[in-house]
């Protein structure tokens, strides 16, 4: 009898193809209700997963003793309890390196965005609000040399600094490590992390969602923002405290905000709905053909991998 693996979701054929050897269970495109994600995962080898979908104790003990991995088809795992994994012997997978330029390519477009006043301008004119073109007429916020400041500079964050030093940017840092390399290669400095709200011009997030980075970014720290910056998240929602962010776009105490990811996806604080200083992304930092074929090959190769008694190319360190 081979394998059962358990697909969460519908996913490009470039990852089903690889399990072609397995009894492959695919649910829906949309994301399964708990219930439907514990009945699925009955008697499942390996589960291959997306960000969305939670996977606890409760989902191992589910699948039963035979899980051997869980393949997360992203790089970000906080939606798995890594801890509960270790402890039934599952192996934890994800997808990094082959989503960082696409990623990087959103984190950077909704800067501009932003800064550019592009989805305001946009709603005008689709309106038929756009009467003349006027010389004090939509003024943004030039990007182009300005002083960029990743929070994070793992390798979305440093994909982000390359395109900031296209854009003649100097590159400013904060990150949980030091890094040397990209010190020298980019020109990158590194300051504590109130000096890096402080003196960017352009902020944009990169951490994974931790214990630590969980509202990394509230009040306090939006509050050191200058009244001209920009901050861009395409990392996690939680890292960044969306009520207080919210009320700091409305009140003009910074200039506007691009964002991908959201506390409660999918959803976003009704105020930032409002707000025309926000530009508001679905969650599509990797989603282009090309990538998402790469996520799903990476996390069918790891899943096939373990079943196979090999090592995964990937496997996430507790
Ligand atoms: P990565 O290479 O691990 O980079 C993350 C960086 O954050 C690392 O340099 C890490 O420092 C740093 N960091 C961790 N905790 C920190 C803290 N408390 N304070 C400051 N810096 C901290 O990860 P990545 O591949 O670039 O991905 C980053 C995140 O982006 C993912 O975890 C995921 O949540 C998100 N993401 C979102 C999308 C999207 O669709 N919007 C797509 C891909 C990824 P060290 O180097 O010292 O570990
Ligand atoms: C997407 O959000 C990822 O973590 O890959």
């Amino acid at each position: 009898m081979p394998d059962k693996i358990l697909v969460t979701r519908e996913i490009p054929d470039a990852g089903v193809r690889l399990l072609k050897d397995f009894e492959v269970c695919v649910l829906a495109e949309r994301p399964p209700t708990r219930d439907e994600l514990l009945e699925a995962a009955r008697g499942a080898s390996g589960i291959l997963s997306t960000a969305t979908e939670k996977m606890d104790g409760e989902v191992m003990d589910a699948a039963g003793e035979g899980l051997r991995i869980i393949a997360n088809m992203a790089v970000g795992y906080d939606n798995i309890d890594v801890e509960a994994a270790r402890e039934r012997d599952i192996v934890v997978t994800n997808t990094p390196g082959v989503l960082d330029e696409t990623t990087a390519d959103v984190a950077f477009m909704l800067m501009l965005a932003a800064a550019r006043r592009l989805g305001e301008g946009e709603r005008m004119l689709r309106a038929g609000r756009w009467e003349w073109w006027g010389p004090k007429q939509l003024r943004g916020l030039d990007v182009w040399g300005k002083k960029l400041g990743i929070l994070g500079l793992g390798r979305i964050g440093q994909a982000v600094a390359r395109r900031g030093k296209g854009f003649g940017m100097e590159v400013l840092y904060h990150s949980r490590s030091r890094k040397k390399d990209a010190e020298k290669e980019l020109g990158a400095r590194y300051l504590d992390l109130d000096d890096l709200l402080r003196e960017s011009d352009f902020v944009s997030i990169h951490t994974p969602l931790t214990d630590e980075t969980r509202h990394l970014i509230g009040e306090r720290e939006l509050d050191l923002l200058q009244e001209t910056a920009v901050l861009v998240n395409t990392s996690r929602g939680p890292v960044v405290d969306e009520a207080a962010l919210a009320d700091a776009l409305q009140n003009g105490r910074v200039f506007a905000a691009g964002f991908d990811v959201y506390e409660e996806e999918p959803k976003v604080h009704p105020k930032l709905l409002d707000l025309e200083n926000a530009v508001l992304a679905p969650h599509i930092g990797s989603a282009t053909v090309e990538t998402r074929d790469r996520m799903a090959a990476m996390a069918a190769e790891n899943l096939r991998a373990v079943l196979r008694g090999e090592e995964p190319k990937t496997p996430v360190e507790p």
